[in-house]
């Protein structure tokens, strides 16, 4: 039985129907495991998902009847692959609503596509005075590589602010799309607070004033539907590992016209037209950002994982999510001794807070011995955490395997936290 019932084997394909927290969890294997002799409670999908059978066995099933190089052999097996892999592509660009496949480069992580960007786009169009808006919750992933190109060229980072409830200020924001801004680079959802940031607002605003944005869908293509059509994102990137696909696979997403401008990333095999030792020229995207033997065996999970989520539902999976969010922020308000950072109208399922007097680290260790996994630390948003004026955070990043039983677990670990350590 798979998620939702259908007796469609181990593998878990082919859901459909309602949605039953219970039957999703046989999917995933690893939530059936004990911690310190408890049940694991898995709060850290914002970190890295789990992977449900599906995944796994088209994994498998690669390495064990169908692995070879891709784009290179006329054998049967290269051919074959190649063709799913090139299938993977197009799964993506229809998850993400992007026009064609073309505009799909696989690359290996969140942080490898906007160093892509930067790299590409960034060294050709940018120079000295020009602005790059970030937010002031950024992940390092979308701070770094801006901050390496104004090292390089002479850039201005300029850092829209957020509100104490964590929502981005959409005036102040405005404000800073002035003459010299040549490029958005904004989170989709805070992988700390879970806001939801307004990104067509933000994609409106600067194409008014015709300026490009790049969006950081990493936390926001798990929780909810992503069109970038409808978004009109000139450049969308995620992750496979946080949807429930493996890790060392990542998605940069771009409008046509630019990626057709943008010089390669990496030189070397598969990204090239011809080659002499005089010239070589290079081959039209998403390939030519594509350099060296792409990774095969992860995009095919990356393709399995969203068929799976594809399946149930991406409302259904919201929802689910929204649920368990609004249940757990309940929980959390009313223990006097947790203060919650990351209160917006619009969030996805992810909860940081401290709890007074303990320190986060205190707080972390005393779940994980009731099996309960959660982040600690600065959640690679170390700006964001002076913003917050704290050190670090605990953080619950809530999946759709996640149940509100599982919550009262990690509920009763603060409880039991606090006559620790209170
Ligand atoms: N970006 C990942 C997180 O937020 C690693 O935990």
């Amino acid at each position: 039985m798979n998620a939702l019932g259908q007796p469609t084997g181990r593998a878990g394909h082919n859901l459909a129907g309602g949605f039953d927290v219970d039957r999703i969890r046989q999917d995933f294997p690893i939530l059936s495991r004990q911690i310190h002799g408890k049940p694991l409670v898995y709060f850290d999908s914002g970190a890295s998902a789990q992977k449900p059978h599906a995944v796994i066995d088209a994994m498998t099933q690669v390495l064990e009847n169908e692995y070879t190089n891709v784009h290179r052999g006329a054998h049967y097996l290269s051919q074959t692959l190649t063709d799913r892999y090139e299938g993977v592509r197009e799964t993506i660009a229809r998850f993400i609503n992007a026009p064609s496949e073309n505009q799909i480069v696989i690359t290996r992580n969140t942080t490898e596509a906007i160093n892509l960007v930067a790299a590409t786009y960034g060294r050709k169009f940018l120079g000295q005075g020009d602005g790059v808006v970030v937010s002031a919750m950024e992940h390092h992933a979308n701070i770094v590589p801006w901050q390496m190109l104004r090292d390089e060229k002479g850039i201005e980072l300029k850092v829209a602010p957020i509100d104490d409830t964590g929502v981005l200020d959409m005036d102040a924001y405005a404000a800073l799309l002035d003459g010299n801004t040549k490029l958005v680079a904004i989170t989709h959802c805070s992988n700390v607070l879970g806001t939801i940031t307004p990104a067509a607002e933000i994609v409106r605003l600067a194409h008014d004033r015709g300026i490009p944005v790049l969006l950081d869908g990493s936390q926001a293509v798990v929780h909810g539907i992503v069109d970038v059509q409808a978004l009109d994102a000139d450049f969308y990137v995620f992750t496979g590992h946080k949807l429930y696909g493996p890790n060392a696979i990542g998605v940069l997403y771009g409008k046509a016209e630019l990626l057709a401008q943008m010089p390669p990333y990496q030189g070397g095999g598969d990204m090239i037209a011809t080659v002499t030792f005089e010239k070589t020229t290079y081959q039209e995207p998403p390939y030519r950002f594509e350099a060296g033997t792409p990774p095969i065996v992860e995009a095919i999970g990356l393709g399995a994982a969203i068929d799976y989520v594809s399946a149930i539902g991406m409302e259904a999976i919201t929802a689910h999510e929204a649920s368990l969010l609004a249940y757990a922020t309940e929980r959390l308000t009313a223990m006097p001794d947790i203060q919650l950072f990351g209160t917006a109208p619009e969030k996805a399922a992810i909860l940081s807070f401290i709890q007074q007097g303990i320190h986060p680290f205190d707080t972390a260790a005393t779940l994980d011995r009731a099996g309960v996994a959660v982040r600690v630390g600065q959640h690679c948003a170390e700006p964001l955490m002076a913003r917050l004026g704290v050190d670090g955070t605990v953080r619950a990043s809530l999946a759709m395997y996640n149940t509100t039983a599982e919550i009262d677990t990690m509920i009763s670990a603060l409880e039991r936290a606090r006559t620790l350590f209170g």
